[in-house]
């Protein structure tokens, strides 16, 4: 089994669909380790999103994850990573497939509803991020 990371973006959890994302991760068959609602700081976006640091949208990206409450989640399952990612579509929701969380639900894509980790050790890193040893279950 592997362990994935996914935070729900602010204008995801103002628009109400915390509910609906869960769901379907919940509906997929994975398994919710830990779970928590937070305010993301600067700091804490940075570290984050750290190897955006040098991007254009990266104000833009700090500031959209930093605008409200986000929900974070580790979520277990077999190749959770991938599935995950393909759950929810490409980054680009206007280019994302319907059927998949951002297609179904965003237009922009620093509003992409939802961010899932990219790689083992990007889960490793955003896990211990957010999450203390303590909060897994
Ligand atoms: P995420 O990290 O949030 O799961 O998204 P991702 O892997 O699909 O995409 P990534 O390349 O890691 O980009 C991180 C987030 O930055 C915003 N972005 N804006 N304006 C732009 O060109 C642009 N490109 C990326 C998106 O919100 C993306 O989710
Ligand atoms: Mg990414």
């Amino acid at each position: 089994m592997e362990k994935t990371f996914i935070l729900i973006k602010p204008g995801a959890v103002s628009r109400g669909l915390i509910g609906e994302v869960i769901g379907r991760f919940e509906r997929r068959g994975f398994r919710i380790r830990a779970m928590k609602m937070l305010r993301v700081d600067n700091e804490l976006a940075g570290d984050h999103y750290d190897e955006h640091r040098e991007k254009d949208f990266f104000d833009e990206l700090v500031g959209s994850i930093t605008s409200g409450p986000v929900l974070a989640a580790v979520l277990e399952g077999p190749e959770a990573i991938t599935v995950v990612r393909k759950m929810m579509g490409s980054t680009n929701p206007m280019a994302a497939e319907p059927g998949t969380i951002r297609g179904d639900f965003g237009l922009e894509i620093v509003a992409n509803i939802v961010h899932g980790s990219d790689s083992p050790a990007s889960a490793e890193r955003e896990i211990a991020l957010y999450f203390s040893e303590d909060e897994l279950v």
